[in-house]
């Protein structure tokens, strides 16, 4: 089990903590519902418009030399949201069979062409696959979502699946002023904590792979 951030080439979203504070309760609602309102509404409620923009690339390559992904591997994205990230796999590694596991069906029918036809309706706590039947199983910012128990067996389905192959990234703060920060941003995850907390999860979990934090730091002034 290794802690790796393989989102650093991500780029960095733009917040307005103090807009998402003030419209947060009826926001978290919309937001938790996964619909029309979180991809593609306000920024208060989700993603403020979630269109492919090849940002994930550079995050594809780092994941596929980190897996040593090749053809003919099968790698799953379990919360994969509208398939970007799946569709940049096959770009970056020729031959690859991505997969996505969504539980928002306006994700799947909004999904990337090249993502058409490969994303099943489901959730991380019970992926519909075999054990061992992924070569790399990734969930980004996905389990969280999901109550402490559920949290849990979810992340027991990502190491069944792709025993010690996976890697999941969650939400988390190490700090009070990350703590407060993320409370004001927060719509959607109902199990977070300090990187202790989910370490912990993880032992519990029997979770062998990979990990990273999603957490919201204060800039400079
Ligand atoms: C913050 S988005 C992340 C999407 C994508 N992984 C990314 O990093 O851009 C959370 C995604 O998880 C999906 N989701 C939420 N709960 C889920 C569950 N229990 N099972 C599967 N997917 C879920 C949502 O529909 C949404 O697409």
């Amino acid at each position: 089990m290794a802690e790796i951030n393989l989102l650093a080439r991500y780029p960095r979203a733009t917040r307005n903590l103090a807009a998402r504070k003030q419209a947060q309760a009826e926001s978290r609602t919309i937001a938790r519902r996964f619909g029309r309102e979180y991809f593609d509404g306000t920024r208060e409620q989700g993603y403020g418009g979630y269109r492919y923009d090849g940002r994930w690339i550079p995050v594809a390559r780092d994941m596929a030399a980190h897996f040593k992904l090749r053809a003919g591997d099968r790698v799953l994205d379990v919360g994969c949201a509208k398939g970007f990230l799946m569709r940049d796999l096959m770009e970056v590694v020729p031959g690859l069979e991505a997969w996505g596991l969504e539980i928002s069906p306006y994700a799947i029918d909004n999904c990337h062409p090249e993502a058409r036809g490969r994303i099943l309706r489901g959730t991380a706590q019970k992926l519909p696959f075999a054990s061992d039947s992924f070569a790399a199983a990734l969930s980004i910012n996905v389990v969280h979502n999901l109550g402490l128990d559920a949290c849990i067996e979810a992340v027991r389905e990502m190491e069944r699946i792709a025993p010690g192959r996976s890697y999941i990234q969650v939400d988390a703060y190490r700090n009070d002023d990350e703590r407060d920060m993320f409370l004001d941003w927060v719509l959607t995850a109902d199990t977070f904590g300090k990187p202790e907390m989910w370490r912990d999860l993880f032992r519990r979990a029997g979770y062998t792979g990979d990990y990273y934090w999603t957490i919201l730091e204060a800039r400079p002034p």
